[in-house]
């Protein structure tokens, strides 16, 4: 089966969060099965300079607007572990100092750069290959669906061709105003609540979910949550009517990048087995944080995140006082919303000894924060899946998450550390602090926690079994549509 994926971010050329791992993972894992993956992501500035001057495949695409065309190139990305990258390639769009937006909002005109993104996409496939079916993510890819339903529909090629949309959060939805229906040539009369409009927006998620022959999402807990108003966000409805065509995959981990046995980030290499480099890695982490004279018995709570408020920093930020009365010591590396960024360093100049904060986008870190912490803290109000705190658990890194979507599917707390972590309920940051001293309390029975390492370690949630659960959802989509 030929699978062409769209969408906005693909590790490690161009990442903000997991969407980008999964785009750069599942393919891969698709490749193994035998299906052969294109994958098409906007050439932002950030790719050119990783990727400069790769060969043009299609020197112009045209894509049409009301009074004039734009005229995009697609460039060859090359084959990395049997997957064809392929960059849209359109400079006044993609060329700027980062991916959505600039610290005082969203760029003006994301419709239109990732409308074009969708059109070309669906353009260079007829051209390149058209595939059996399209794999769409999240709001900046959810165009394709609505484009090969609308004003494809009567392409004799594209016409048995199906769409199924991944949504990796459902918090961002892209959306745009009516004039957005103009700008991108589509047809007035699908801004009607059944299809693209909400609350008088054009709704590129919804559209992605109205129109898609298949939609997932990444964990069985979040396929159920988005159904109801509290997670939906105003799409609780039609994915309600949906259900039946809805699946929750709980996302895989790509283990060459994350494995302490291999990382090239980090200190020293380290197993289940032998754990003495785990040591050596909280050394170092501490020292990256200019933390000096922490004990052994003091817990290294670990923080990768982007400040947002999905991520649930408020109940951290509420918890604070009490918190740095245990002994313990929190190292934040994020970055995002400058109200968190601003927050966070503010704890962090009150508490110099005990909280430390990095605001920067920095891979090699997040590697040394997973394995050289005790401990890691992911209290998300909400989490589609989550990553960090699976990575943790092979990193022997004990997770604290709220029970939440794939938090809740993968973390497992029992009595006296039995389980792979530690969870809370609720939305009371007093829960928070009472899992963060229940994890303390074990944390201070080396054997009991040891045990608990051990547990999370042997834990592999490799890309194998999710590949093969999209190939049966794919089956499905071109079965239906034909
Ligand atoms: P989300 O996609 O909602 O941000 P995930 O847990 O799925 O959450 O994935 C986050 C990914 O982004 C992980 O790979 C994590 O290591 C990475 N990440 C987040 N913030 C940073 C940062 N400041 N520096 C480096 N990597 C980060
Ligand atoms: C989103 C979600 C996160 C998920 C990731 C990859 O960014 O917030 O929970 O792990 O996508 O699917």
């Amino acid at each position: 089966m030929h699978i062409v994926f769209a969408a906005s971010e693909c590790a490690p050329l161009a990442k903000t969060g997991g969407l980008a791992d999964v785009v750069s993972a599942l393919p891969r894992a698709l490749v193994k099965l035998g299906h052969k993956v294109s994958v098409f992501i906007p050439y932002y500035r950030q790719v050119a300079k990783a990727v400069p001057h790769p060969p043009i495949i299609i020197e112009s695409v045209t894509i049409p607007y009301p009074s004039y065309n734009r005229f995009v190139r697609v460039l060859d990305g090359g084959v990395t572990e049997g997957v064809q990258m392929y960059f849209v390639d359109c400079p006044e769009f993609f060329d700027r100092e980062s991916f959505y937006s600039t610290p005082s909002g969203d760029y003006p005109d994301n419709a239109e750069r990732f409308g074009l993104l969708c059109r070309a996409v669906i353009e260079a496939s007829k051209i390149l290959g058209v595939p059996d079916v399209f794999h769409v993510h999240d709001w900046q890819a959810s165009m394709l669906s609505v484009l090969l339903r609308s004003t494809y529909y009567f392409d004799p090629v594209l016409r048995h061709v199906p769409a199924v949309l991944t949504i990796h959060n459902a918090g961002y939805q892209g959306w745009f105003p009516p004039r957005t229906m103009e700008t991108l040539l589509l047809p007035w009369d699908m801004f009607t609540f059944e299809k693209l409009e909400e609350n008088d927006t054009v709704n590129f998620l919804k559209g992605g979910i109205v129109y898609s022959d298949a939609l997932t999402t990444v964990s069985r807990t979040y396929a159920e949550e988005i159904k109801t108003p509290e997670f939906g966000n105003g799409l609780e409805g039609i994915l309600q009517q949906r259900s039946g065509d809805l699946f929750g995959i709980l996302n895989g981990v790509d283990y060459e990048e994350w494995d302490p046995e291999i990382d090239r980030n980090i200190a020293a290499h380290y197993t289940a087995d032998n754990l003495a480099g785990k040591k050596e890695c909280r050394r170092d982490l501490l020292h990256a944080f200019g933390l000096k004279n922490v004990r052994e018995e003091t817990a290294v709570i670990g923080v990768v995140s982007r400040f947002a408020t999905q991520k649930g920093f408020d109940f951290i930020v509420e918890i604070m006082d009490k918190l740095v009365q245990e002994d313990i010591v929190l190292v934040m590396l994020g970055s995002g919303e400058e109200y968190y960024e601003r927050l966070l360093v503010e704890m962090a100049e009150r508490y110099p000894d005990k909280v430390r904060v990095q605001v920067k986008y920095d891979n090699v870190m997040a590697h040394k924060v997973e394995a050289g912490s005790d401990m890691f803290l992911m209290p998300s109000r909400y989490e589609p899946c989550g990553l960090n705190q699976i990575y943790s658990l092979k990193y022997g890194t004990i997770p604290i998450v709220r029970a939440t979507g794939g938090l809740e599917d993968t973390i497992d707390e029992q009595p006296m550390g039995a389980g792979n972590g530690f969870k809370f309920w609720g939305y009371e940051s007093a829960a928070l602090m009472d899992a963060i001293l229940r994890a303390l309390e074990v944390f201070r029975d080396k054997e009991a926690w040891g045990r608990m390492m051990q547990r999370g370690m042997a834990q592999h949630f490799a890309w194998d079994e999710p590949a093969k659960e999209y190939v049966r959802v794919y089956e499905r989509t071109i079965q239906n549509r034909s």
